[in-house]
């Protein structure tokens, strides 16, 4: 008798990501969860001086521009990467044509938080390019700094398959080189909506220190209490990260 088959990364259709309805479900208001992210991601950016890094990584962006917001205070140029064609077509709309009004109470606090940041989103989405890609291409140590928001734990069922795409991340900065990320905690596979259910992996606090402890240095983690007012993704809340690449 055999298991449940583990679904991979490339078992899934990134193209195919429900970008409205993740919007709609996720990001078209700011929620008290959306708060303690931005509050602890500003709080790494301000440790920079304004423009203070040069290259910076948002890994696995999707449609969500608040990372990219944060980035820009410290970031002097933002790749984001992304395999999934649906969720770069909505990054170069909102590139080009101006981002969606929904982002803008985003901005109001991430900027209220560090007033380095431009006085405008548009400006601040200047500092983006949108790249197309994976964390298989990314190369070792081609940024000042890294950012990670619900994506190793939630595109694998596979455990090994979640260490390597973290290990990616953390190669992706230089020796010495910074990091920030966010997990849902101990999320199973999930839907957007009534649409297919996504692979995910379940992963607590212990999970990422052994996971990271032994890639990274200044490893701190803390958590965000579950946001009741967000559709049922099957979570327990949120798993917050910085650390450093070993110099
Ligand atoms: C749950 S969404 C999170 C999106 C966004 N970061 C956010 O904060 O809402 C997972 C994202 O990871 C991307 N992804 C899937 N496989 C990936 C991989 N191997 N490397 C990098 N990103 C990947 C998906 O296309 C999707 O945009």
């Amino acid at each position: 008798m055999t298991g449940p088959e583990v679904r991979h990364n490339q078992d899934a259709d990134w193209d195919a990501w429900p970008v409205a309805a993740y919007l709609a479900e996720n990001y078209r208001e700011l929620h008290h969860i959306d708060r303690g992210v931005i509050t602890h991601h500003s709080g790494f950016y301000r440790r920079f001086p304004p423009g203070g890094l040069a290259r910076t990584l948002e890994l696995g962006a999707g449609p969500n521009l608040y990372p990219l917001m944060l980035a820009a205070a410290a970031s002097r140029h933002i790749d984001a990467l992304e395999p999934g064609a649906a969720n770069r077509e909505y990054l170069y709309r909102q590139l080009t044509g101006g981002p969606d009004a929904s982002w803008q109470p985003f901005y109001q606090l991430c900027r209220a938080l560090d007033p380095a940041l431009p006085a405008t989103l548009d400006e601040a989405l200047g500092r983006v390019r949108v790249v197309r890609g994976d964390a298989e291409d990314l190369t070792d140590g081609g940024y000042d700094a890294a950012s990670m928001n619900f994506v190793a734990e939630s595109v694998t069922e596979d455990p090994t398959e979640f260490t390597t795409l973290c290990a990616a991340f953390t190669r992706a900065v230089r020796p010495g080189g910074h990091l920030v990320a966010a997990f849902m905690e101990r999320m199973p596979s999930y839907r957007i909506g009534e649409g297919p259910y996504w692979p995910a992996l379940p992963v607590d606090e212990a999970v990422l220190h052994e996971v990271f402890g032994p890639l990274t240095t200044d490893l701190r983690i803390s958590r965000l209490a579950k946001d009741r007012t967000l559709p049922e993704y099957g979570d327990t809340g949120i798993l917050l990260l910085t650390a450093r690449r070993p110099p």
